[in-house]
């Protein structure tokens, strides 16, 4: 029987050991048998490491065109074969760190040209990463630079071309745009990260980003300032907004999309005179009883609507929230459980100033006094953290340490409360507790702030 062939891509990767010498092994050992046979092979390309543990050696890349009679999933096993004959042990390896070979499947086409597409036990044809990365791409300009690739349309000449000019984000600018990006990356097997936020990014936003990045084949971002959460419009006003200098950072930190949208954008043919309709509204759950549910109405049914529709849209795989938003944190995992599980929502800790006080977007709202009165919130928190673990476990005892610090000239504070984390009630619980956490909010110069912490874990 004669057996048909395919034409398949290649990447070759590597930055521990001498990376050219594994590159020429690797390739005799590919041919060795006769069924193997390399049409073009690209020059090797030195790139820094993308991702993964810091500090890491700068990679080598290259890339080969194949013909072959073995059938993509048993090229694949050649080439892990390879892999493991040349020192690389898969089981055991870091994800993303320091490789002495990384063969890749790119892409394989049948004999009439047409692309083969496999998602399954390891084997995902084409790859869902290759068009996000240019140190993929350029060393397959030189074997396939007229390649068509699946997601974008793109030829690998101006994909490549692309990604120099936007820093490899696509900025798409609706949720209808979003919706199908994501379809295609899902359809290529890409797993999604996403990071839902209101934009004005600080490190605590990139951190999630990055773990974002880290732990999917793909992140994702929107930015969209959603007035379905704000009761008093003076504050959606004035809320920070930099859609350019987001767009900047998240070309940064690995993110591959991020999309923005209107109202309308998110419920199209829903809204009424510009409004939502309060039937459309999401139940945000047991978590918005109280506190924030308390003080600001309407902002977690605001929160919970807008994440569900966008969860519709992305379907991500993980979605990533920052803990700083204790409530907002319950009310994100009510939305998931409602769908089903899905996403896995990863609570990520809140990531503070050298001063202490936890990132914002409104911190950049703060000014002249205010910055420094501001850090009386995380003191408090920290002082009852301290009684907390000097044994102290009587509620009233670490709320009274606690607003002992908060309640000051200056500050105006909306609540200061000490609550069970896994036994979440409208009222502040009596007596001891196993778990606590310390939530404060306050108005510090007319500029509302959140704060929490949890006091039987480390800082965050
Ligand atoms: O935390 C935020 O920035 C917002 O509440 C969110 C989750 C993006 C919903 O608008």
């Amino acid at each position: 029987m004669v057996r048909s062939r395919i034409t398949a891509a290649i990447a070759l990767g590597a930055n521990v050991g001498e990376p050219e010498r594994s590159f020429k092994r690797a390739l005799s050992l590919l041919e060795r048998d006769g069924d193997v046979q390399i049409l073009r092979r690209s020059h090797w390309h030195g790139t820094d490491a993308v991702g993964g543990p810091a500090a890491q050696p700068s990679y080598t890349n290259g890339a080969v065109l194949v013909e072959t009679t073995l059938s993509p999933r048993t090229l694949l096993e050649r080439l892990h074969g390879i892999e493991a004959h040349l020192g690389r042990d898969r089981a055991n390896e870091e994800r993303r760190g320091p490789r002495i070979l990384d063969l890749d499947l790119l892409y394989a086409m049948d004999e009439d040209g047409a692309p083969l597409a496999e998602h399954g036990d390891g084997l995902h044809l084409p790859h869902p990463r290759m068009e996000e990365r240019p140190f993929v791409l350029a060393p397959l300009k030189e074997v396939a630079p007229d390649q068509r690739l699946p997601r974008s349309g793109r030829s690998v000449t101006e994909q490549l071309d692309f990604l120099e000019q936007s820093g490899g984000l696509a900025r798409l600018e609706s949720p209808a745009e979003a919706r199908a990006w994501c379809e295609a990356a899902r359809a290529a097997g890409a797993t999604i990260g996403f990071v839902p936020t209101m934009g004005a990014l600080h490190e605590g936003h990139l951190e999630l980003v990055r773990r974002a990045a880290m732990e999917n084949d793909l992140a994702c971002v929107s930015v969209f300032v959603n007035p379905l959460q704000f009761n008093d419009p003076a504050d959606l006003e004035k809320y920070p907004r930099d859609l350019a200098g987001d767009a900047r950072l998240l070309a940064e930190v690995g993110c591959a999309m991020v999309f923005t949208g209107s109202l309308e954008g998110f419920f199209p043919g829903e809204l009424v005179d510009g409004e939502l309709p309060a039937a459309a509204y999401i139940h945000p759950g047991p978590g918005a009883a109280g506190l924030e549910g308390e003080y600001r109405p309407g902002h977690l049914e605001g929160v919970a609507t807008i994440v569900d529709r966008l969860f519709e849209v992305v379907e991500p795989t993980r979605a990533y929230f920052g803990a700083k938003d204790f409530q907002q944190c319950l009310v994100v995992q009510h939305v998931a459980d409602r769908r089903g599980g899905r996403p896995e929502v990863v609570r990520c800790p809140t990531v503070r100033e050298h001063s202490g006080i936890a990132m914002s977007s409104r911190n950049t709202l703060l000014k002249g006094a205010a910055c420094e009165e501001a850090l009386v919130i995380s003191k408090g928190l920290h002082a009852a953290k301290a009684a907390w673990d000097a044994g102290e476990r009587d509620v009233a005892s670490l709320t009274r340490q606690l607003r002992d610090v908060v309640s000051v000239p200056g500050i105006d504070v909306e609540y200061a409360e000490v609550r069970d984390p896994g036994n979440w009630t409208l009222e502040a619980p009596g007596g001891a507790l196993d778990r606590a956490v310390g939530l404060v909010a306050a108005n510090v110069g007319g500029v509302r702030l959140i704060d929490n912490m949890e006091f039987d874990e480390g800082v965050r």
